[in-house]
């Protein structure tokens, strides 16, 4: 009661005073004990934010605040709702829980994240999956889902369970000066996983984990990823795709300005020798710096796990003008630029220009299957198109 009634008054006074509303979520009964569940004081914070009819503030400070799973659902509104976070907010630690996300924003559309950690507490259900038991999947630290105009600034997650950040069927989402963290053999966890989206910017991160720093699937179009520095993980990933039937193609990708530290591969494009049909089409990887990776060019169309269910291993994807550009340093193994591509839609339109890559201080290899392509300036490894 005490508690309405203050939150009340915190209502009244913000939208008779002020142009920019704020909520902070202590005033609603949130605890930064880091046991508290404040799941509800969000969630009253959200639905107040979305009806209102003026931009609003969310309000985290400092202090650990413990949050079981929260959806935060539009549509609001409100267009300009903003979460101000100077607290690490604490997922439940153990993996009980079937969910597979723990924040999720849903049918968003103007929303913005400032700073703030999130600590996805992925310990538990990592050792679980280590130990080959069966485990759940786990949850995204932070999911979009049917969201559009969304920036992320200055945001840190840490040890998420599963993915730290998911993007899907969203649109316009600016990702900038984030933060991502988790140990190298940590199952999973993809820094930032995109799907079915368009118009989606990375720039300025940090993102050290233990599988993919940023991974793109099926239906991905206009995305530009720009000064990034990823290690340890597996890379900047396209793919896998063509493991469903009907994918949506892969469209209009740049990649700039990325350094890769003892990372599992650098600009990689993965399919499954499966024949189901897909595309990737419009390709930009320039200016990279490669620090001992293990495969710092490839594009890998035999992905087949097991060997199961491939036919053949000739992927139905069709992988075309790809260019690389500009990309120097160390390989860890004797093949620095790989493509192995599909039998029955080898690559096109594949080009090179100023590559710099050694092995040990030495020369390294290119390996070339079902490929055309073109190469210009200064190649090295020599061109094996
Ligand atoms: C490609 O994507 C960029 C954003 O990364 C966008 O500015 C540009 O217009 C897109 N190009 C085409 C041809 O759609």
């Amino acid at each position: 009661m005490a508690q309405s009634m203050s939150f009340l008054i915190t209502l009244l006074f913000i939208s008779s005073t002020t142009a920019m509303a704020a909520f902070n979520i202590v005033n609603l009964g949130a605890k930064p004990d880091g046991q508290t569940d404040s799941a509800r004081p969000f969630l009253r914070a959200w639905a107040a934010a979305c009806r209102a009819n003026k931009p609003v503030t969310i309000y985290v400070p400092q202090g650990r605040f413990f949050l079981s799973p929260v959806e935060f659902l539009g549509p609001c509104k409100n267009k300009g709702i903003k979460f101000l976070i100077h607290g690490t907010i604490i997922a439940p630690a153990g993996y009980s829980s079937s969910m597979n996300w723990w924040i999720r924003f849903k049918n968003v559309d103007g929303l913005s994240i400032y700073q703030g950690t999130l600590d996805g507490r992925g310990q538990s259900l990592w050792a679980c999956k280590m130990a080959g038991r069966s485990c759940p999947f786990g949850a995204t630290s932070l999911s979009f889902s049917q969201s559009k105009n969304v920036l992320i600034s200055g945001l840190t997650s840490i040890n998420s369970k599963f993915y730290h950040l998911s993007i899907f069927g969203s649109s316009n989402v600016k990702i900038q000066g984030v933060k991502i963290t988790a140990p190298d053999a940590s199952p999973n966890t993809d820094g930032i996983h995109l799907q079915m989206s368009s118009g989606i910017t990375i720039k300025g991160s940090t993102i050290g984990t233990g599988d993919d720093c940023i991974a793109m699937k099926a239906g991905m179009t206009d995305v530009w990823i720009e000064k990034v520095r990823c290690g340890p993980g597996h890379g900047i990933s396209i793919g896998s795709l063509g493991d469903a039937a009907n994918e949506a193609g892969v469209q209009n990708i740049t990649v700039r300005s990325v350094v890769f530290t003892g990372t599992q591969n650098g600009v990689r494009i993965k399919t499954w020798g499966k024949p189901n049909k897909g595309s990737v089409n419009g390709v930009t990887f320039a200016n990279a710096i490669m620090q001992n990776v293990q495969n710092p060019i490839i594009i890998d169309q035999n992905y087949c796990p097991s060997n199961r269910n491939c036919p053949g291993q000739s992927s139905g994807v069709k992988i075309s003008r790809v260019s690389y550009t500009n990309i120097r340093g160390s390989s860890a193994t004797p093949v620095a630029v790989k493509f192995d591509c599909s039998p029955s839609n080898p690559c096109s339109g594949i080009g090179l220009k100023d590559i710099k890559l050694r092995y040990q201080n030495k020369r390294a290899q290119a390996f070339c299957k079902n490929v055309r392509g073109t190469a210009t300036g200064f190649i090295d490894p020599p061109s094996c198109f």
